[in-house]
């Protein structure tokens, strides 16, 4: 996969790119680039963004910031690339990030990413530029990178080989594997600490037992968090 950030603030991407999963995933020969609106636009002061028309707080990232951006690296009309790649621009009001989509995006060759800032982004980037606006939750950040790591996150460790040998993303919180439930509890020793037991079924050796008191437990979870059980 090679996933390219657009984004004021690249140099964010540097802790990112150093975490193990992620250095995996660049190590496996995946990519992680960062692309600066500033470095593109012709603007005086390479100013990017500019006051919304009929008033309001705070600023609007450009559409034609955007679209010099997009054709300095891709060579297309932007229009065009919806049909090349994944377009995907972080917005609070996008669509809920959650493990299906993830898993969806971790199947992309490429990916684009563009992070807004400010009051965001001119409504004619999102119509005519981008296929998909994606949310992480429902509240608002300050801008998108924070979204766009948090995907990536997500998306780079379903990648084969991103996590070590010993972990796996297949049965993991809202995975198929574990009916879209979250994860059941886990533990490890001592067995027995301030009189605080770990439960008799996972001691037992029952690999049953043991698998029926994980899913239990998982729906049990999944009640707690009131999602409609699946
Ligand atoms: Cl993707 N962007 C911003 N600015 N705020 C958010 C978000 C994205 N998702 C939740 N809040």
């Amino acid at each position: 996969m090679r996933a390219d950030i657009y984004t004021l603030f690249p140099s964010w991407f540097d802790w990112f790119r150093e975490q193990r999963h992620v250095r995996n995933a660049l190590a496996l020969g995946h990519a992680v680039e960062t692309v600066d609106y500033r470095d593109t636009t012709t603007l005086s002061g390479r100013s990017v963004d500019d006051t919304p028309f009929g008033g309001g707080a705070g600023m609007v990232l450009r559409v034609d910031v955007v679209e010099w951006a997009l054709r300095a690296r891709y060579g297309v009309d932007p229009v065009d690339l919806g049909s090349q790649r994944r377009v995907i621009a972080l917005t609070p009001s996008g669509r809920l990030l959650d493990d299906a989509l993830a898993t969806e995006l971790a199947a992309e060759d490429d990916l684009t990413l563009l992070c807004g800032r400010y009051e965001g982004f001119d409504e004619r980037i999102l119509e005519h530029f981008c296929t998909d606006q994606v949310s992480i939750g429902r509240y608002v950040l300050a801008g998108g990178e924070l979204a766009a790591m948090v995907l990536l996150d997500t998306v780079l460790r379903k990648l084969p080989g991103a996590l070590g040998d010993e972990e796996s993303a297949v049965e993991e919180s809202y995975s198929a594997a574990l009916q879209g439930l979250p994860e059941y509890p886990h533990y490890t020793r001592p067995a027995d600490h301030r009189g605080w037991s770990v439960p008799e079924v996972l001691l037992s050796g029952h690999h049953e037992r043991i698998r029926e008191w994980r899913l239990e437990q998982a729906r049990l979870r999944g009640e707690a968090q009131n999602e409609p059980l699946p």
